[in-house]
């Protein structure tokens, strides 16, 4: 699995966070990372985007982003308001592909969700994860209405003929409610796909040794961790 693309199903879902303790565990099983933010919109030149973020809270990995927008919308239509040039799929699977030839895994994180457009042809995340013919890793939020959307965006990657690796909870609550207990349970189910992980809320905040530390104990061994998604579910259930 050198290309890991990670969408989620929205924005503010715990992407980043997830992308961090993904690279984290896999830099603690001794593999080089590159994580691509395919473009950052919301933040100035001089501020830390997605990929920074990912570096301070994981450790050594190579961070690139291919474009950086300043209006906090999607990219197609950041690019467009500040007149510069948009990122499209290709030049994503470009980066990503020219990524993996350096690296063991190549973290590709996108904006928003999955059908968030890049540029004014309509191309997509999914567009990128495509040509890379690489598995997806969707980011989804533990309470009431998650399984809608993680339904939808897992049936849009079966309808693409992509591979939903398994879906990570970007913020598990310190008391979860009755929906994200029930939620457990159902996510892989209308994901069709295993959970792969839950990160605590609050992990974001953590220093980044203890982040990294925890890292692992987050993430399914499927992402290089420890994480037994039975025993969650068992322990969450209402
Ligand atoms: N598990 C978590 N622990 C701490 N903060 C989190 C966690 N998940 C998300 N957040 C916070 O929620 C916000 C959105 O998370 P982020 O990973 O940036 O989402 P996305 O990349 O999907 O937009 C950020 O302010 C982040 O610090
Ligand atoms: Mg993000």
């Amino acid at each position: 699995m050198p290309v890991l693309v990670i969408t989620g199903t929205g924005t503010e879902v715990g992407k980043t966070v997830t992308t961090a303790a993904v690279a984290a565990a896999a830099l603690a099983a001794g593999r080089s990372v590159a994580v691509l933010k395919a473009a950052q919109t919301g933040v100035r030149a001089d501020e830390r985007g997605d990929a920074d973020e990912v570096a301070r809270l994981a450790g050594p990995v190579t961070a690139a982003e291919l474009a950086r927008y300043p209006d906090p919308l999607a990219p197609g239509t950041a690019a467009r308001r500040a007149g510069m040039a948009p990122v499209h799929p290709h030049e994503v699977a470009e980066a990503a592909a020219k990524l993996a030839t350096e690296h063991d895994l190549v973290l590709v994180e996108g904006a928003g969700g999955l059908l968030v457009r890049f540029d004014a042809a309509g191309g997509t995340l999914a567009d990128a994860a495509r040509l890379l013919n690489a598995p997806v890793l969707v980011v989804a939020s533990a309470g009431l209405g998650t399984l809608n959307t993680t339904e939808l965006t897992a049936r849009e990657l079966g309808a693409r003929g992509l591979e939903l690796a398994g879906v990570v909870i970007g913020s598990w609550p310190g008391a979860p409610d009755l929906a994200s207990r029930c939620n457990v349970a159902d996510l892989q189910e209308v994901a069709g796909a295993p959970l792969l992980g839950a990160l605590p809320a609050g992990a974001g905040a953590l220093p980044p040794t203890d982040f990294r530390a925890a890292a692992p104990a987050w993430l399914a061994p499927r992402l290089e961790g420890t994480w037994d998604a039975e025993a969650f579910r068992i322990r969450e259930a209402p």
